[in-house]
């Protein structure tokens, strides 16, 4: 967690304000000052600045209320050689988030309190705030709930087994039973292995074509159909992690109708990638199993599905059936992909990528910008309800957590500019649209992208 601390002022100066929590969308002056918003005005003139203050121009660009990803793998303890929480948050930055939720699949897994402090600990100088999730289960082997009002008491602010599912319904009703009195969401990954048990991507077209064993999207559905009639029987917090599939998008659509208590994330691969990208040609429908079939980089749980996947996905998330986006940030070495696709991890390192992914939805006039920013910010701080929304409003008075970008840049992915030590992304090399040019944790500035911010006036 960044300690608040003294700054010179920053004036972001005639950006185009996004702020879903207050309803403001248009241009204005943004002056930063002691880690805190001080000002919002259409007009606040450089000369009233105190000496020092730095004018940042922004115009073109977009001003948003730092986003938050409620889903990301940072790695430690356990796992330091494929990320580490500095290198994550630093990857973080980059992304504009602000905000990121270690997920607890570590060694050992964050299954009780001494593991919280300690990753509460290392998170204490990084570059991002850094909340932790617990596990539900002990060790999260799925066979008895981890004590979660210690997890609780710690600092959690949501428990999950992710990486794997909560496998036994009855654990499941139990946990969300506590979820309820607790006021803290599972997050559950969804995924019933019996139906894929050795599936390593879609089944589809595409698998049969490679010769792939395939997981069905019933595999994610069928879970998410049990969560939702065990949520309606609790009354707990569920909170369906990465959904992919079109039929789990439909079965949340009408739980919601139904006054059920779910909510749900997305993650940016779901929502631009399909299962060809496995052939290898980044996903030209013209390419055939070429080459560079068998792009291990596109394996990932869950599966990168069809486009009517992907179309209901974004659907979904504009009509806001889907509350939130979350990364499902997900680092591996090179060695867990530089092998048969068979062998390879399951994972996506999307941090860096996450908002030029999610500019192809609204730049396709699918989700509008100030949607895409809601979820991006009070979408996810409403999932987990403990004390974000702080953050995910570009309110006077409350700490200056912001993300800068320019919506139009268009850029070429470089894994090797990643902060993230995870360089496994199908998009290295793809050109993207919409790009950060700084992030501000607290009034700080964290990242900044030379080639776009003009290091403007010293006032
Ligand atoms: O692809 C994935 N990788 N999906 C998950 O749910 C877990 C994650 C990981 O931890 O690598």
């Amino acid at each position: 967690m960044i300690a608040d601390y003294q700054n010179a002022p920053i004036l972001l100066a005639g950006g185009r304000v996004i702020d879903p929590a207050n309803g403001r969308d248009g241009v204005f002056d943004l002056l930063i000052a002691n880690g805190e918003i001080k000002a919002i005005d259409r007009n606040i003139p450089a000369e009233t600045l105190a000496d020092g203050a730095r004018v940042i121009p922004a115009d073109g660009m977009v001003v948003s209320p730092g986003f938050i990803d409620i889903h990301a793998h940072l790695r430690e303890p356990g796992y330091e050689y494929k990320e580490t929480i500095a290198t994550g948050a630093a990857a973080a930055a980059r992304g504009g988030f602000t905000t990121i939720c270690a997920m607890p699949n570590t060694d050992p897994a964050i299954d009780n309190a001494a593991v919280v402090d300690y990753v509460t600990s290392r998170a204490a100088t990084v570059p991002a705030r850094v909340r932790v999730i617990g596990c539900v289960t002990k060790q999260r082997a799925g066979r008895e709930l981890a004590d979660m009002e210690e997890l609780l008491t710690a600092g959690v602010v949501a428990f999950s087994d992710d990486g794997d599912p909560v496998y036994d319904a009855g654990l499941m009703r139990l946990a969300l039973t506590y979820s309820r009195d607790l006021g803290v969401p599972i997050s559950n990954h969804c995924e019933d292995h019996e139906l894929c048990p050795c599936g390593v991507m879609a089944e589809g077209w595409v698998s049969s074509r490679l010769g792939l064993a395939g997981i069905p999207a019933v595999a994610e559905e069928a879970m998410v159909a049990r969560d939702i009639s065990l949520a309606e029987l609790t009354g707990g917090r569920l909170h369906l992690a990465h959904l992919s599939s079109a039929g789990s998008v439909a079965l949340v659509r009408q739980a919601k109708e139904r006054g059920i208590a779910v909510t749900a994330e997305v993650c940016p691969h779901h929502l631009l990638l399909t299962d060809a990208w496995a052939l290898g040609g980044k996903g030209d429908p013209n390419v055939a199993a070429g080459p560079m079939a068998y792009d291990t980089y596109t394996k990932v749980y869950p599966p990168l599905r069809t486009d009517a996947d992907v179309a209901a996905c974004v659907a979904g998330l504009a009509d806001g059936t889907i509350d939130c986006v979350a990364t499902d940030h997900a680092p591996h070495e090179l060695v867990s992909k530089e092998c048969t696709y068979h062998d390879a991890a399951f994972g996506i390192s999307v941090l860096e990528t996450a908002l030029g992914t999610l500019m192809s939805a609204v730049h396709n006039g699918n989700v509008s910008l100030p949607t895409m920013i809601e979820r991006l910010t009070t979408g996810p701080a409403g999932v987990l309800g403990n004390g974000l929304s702080q953050y995910a409003a570009l309110t006077p008075g409350t700490p200056a957590d912001l993300t800068l970008f320019d919506p139009n840049a268009a850029w070429t992915v470089d894994v090797n500019q990643f902060a993230s030590m995870g360089r496994n992304t199908p998009l290295n090399g793809v050109e993207l649209r919409g790009r950060v040019a700084a992030t501000m944790v607290a009034g700080r500035v964290v990242f900044e992208e030379p080639a776009l911010l003009n290091k403007g006036d010293v006032a």
